[in-house]
């Protein structure tokens, strides 16, 4: 991910979360060393487009997811899984298994991939979210 995905980006990130990420949040993200910022471009009517991009950090012995999504033209079709494959590759390349994530409760579509992924539910954080008061759901993987 780099500054000029930015546009891009913020135009899939507003059509996905109801609270979306400014851009100072993403420039926030690619000055951290820490951070993981990762987009895979498609090849689709002779341009090079955004089809997902993932945001994680590695700190200590966990990885901690902190955002994720998938253009919507492009969705179903292996984006999301291939980015977490990619964030548990990176990961295991520092010796780091543990995985983390918070995910909206009423996320239906993010929490059937994150099971695929091999996380579970390990604890609930009530009214996380400040826009709808609602429960966010704390995830891990390991291994
Ligand atoms: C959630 C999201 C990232 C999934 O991206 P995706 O590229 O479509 O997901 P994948 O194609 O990799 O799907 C992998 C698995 O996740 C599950 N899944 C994904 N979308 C689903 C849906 N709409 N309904 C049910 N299960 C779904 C399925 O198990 C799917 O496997 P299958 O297609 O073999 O059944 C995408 O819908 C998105 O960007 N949503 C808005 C942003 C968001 O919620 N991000 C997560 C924040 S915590």
């Amino acid at each position: 991910m780099r500054k000029a995905d930015l546009p891009e980006i913020l135009t899939i990130e507003r059509l996905s979360f109801p609270s979306p990420w400014t851009e100072g949040m993403f420039l926030d993200e690619l000055r951290v060393p820490q951070a993981q910022n990762w987009v895979v471009k498609i090849e689709f009517g002779g341009k090079a487009l955004i089809g997902a991009y993932i945001i994680f950090w590695l700190v200590a012995d966990e990885a901690h997811l902190h955002n994720l999504a998938v253009r919507k033209e492009f969705r179903r079709q292996g984006l999301a899984n291939h980015l977490l494959q990619l964030m548990k590759q990176t990961a295991a390349q520092m010796g780091i298994t543990k995985r983390t994530l918070e995910v909206r409760a009423s996320n239906r579509q993010a929490i059937a991939l994150y099971r695929k992924c091999g996380f579970v539910v390990k604890g609930r954080r009530p009214k996380y979210y400040t826009d709808t008061k609602e429960d966010a759901l704390i995830m891990w993987a390991d291994g």
